[in-house]
């Protein structure tokens, strides 16, 4: 809608919008070594494709990138699969390995990306133990904290800690912009 609008607007028109600068900015670490944990269902992989894009570019330039965790989520892979092809390009080139949920393909092992970061939890934690920013993109009433929990999850089952113990843990990465959330309700 948005788009098909801007594209009919001629020179001199006038287009009310505003700019919402979220805080932190997210956008990517500056270091590109930075390993990423992006977890992006349907149109919430928008950002985080630049993200990759981006990661993409510098690798192809002899920059050594960090791998990226990306988490996505469609209701089915022939049917509203975004960006596909270049997931599986991003894979092929070593920079992203892809974890792809599936809520009306009977039978597959994640239904939602919550329940691909859980099925992939000590991929997670390790990645998180090598310093990764984790990015979060799309609805914010369900999916969002759901992604949270499942993150709390990991986080006690490798610390021992208790609810309270991963509650500040998820804050402290937080607190230091390693845990990004650009959400939608
Ligand atoms: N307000 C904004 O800023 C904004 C921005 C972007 C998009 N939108 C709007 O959002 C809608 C599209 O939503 P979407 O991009 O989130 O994609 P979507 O296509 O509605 O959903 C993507 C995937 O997320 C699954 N899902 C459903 N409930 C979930 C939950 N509780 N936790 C995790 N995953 C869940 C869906 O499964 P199911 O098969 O169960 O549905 C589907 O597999 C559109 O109407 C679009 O216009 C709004």
């Amino acid at each position: 809608m948005c788009s098909s609008y801007i594209a009919g607007l001629k020179p001199g028109d006038v287009f009310c919008g505003y700019v919402r600068v979220p805080s932190p900015a997210f956008a990517p670490p500056a270091d590109p070594a930075t390993p990423l944990i992006l977890i992006g269902p349907g149109t919430g992989i928008a950002p985080l494709r630049g993200f990759l894009e981006e990661r993409a570019w510098q690798h192809a330039n002899g920059t050594h990138v960090g791998l990226s965790q990306v988490f996505v989520g469609c209701r089915h892979p022939e049917h509203d699969y975004f960006y596909r092809q270049e997931m599986q390009a991003w894979e092929h080139a070593g920079i992203a390995q892809v974890h792809s949920a599936y809520s009306a393909v009977t039978g597959h092992p994640a239904r939602f990306v919550q329940d691909a970061v859980a099925g992939a939890a000590d991929t997670v934690w390790q990645a998180i133990q090598d310093g990764a920013y984790i990015y979060v993109c799309g609805d914010g009433r369900r999916m969002a904290p759901a992604v949270r929990e499942a993150l709390a999850v990991i986080h006690r089952k490798h610390t021992g800690s208790d609810d309270e113990g991963a509650r500040q843990g998820l804050a402290q990465l937080e607190a230091d912009e390693r845990y990004q959330q650009d959400v939608f309700a």
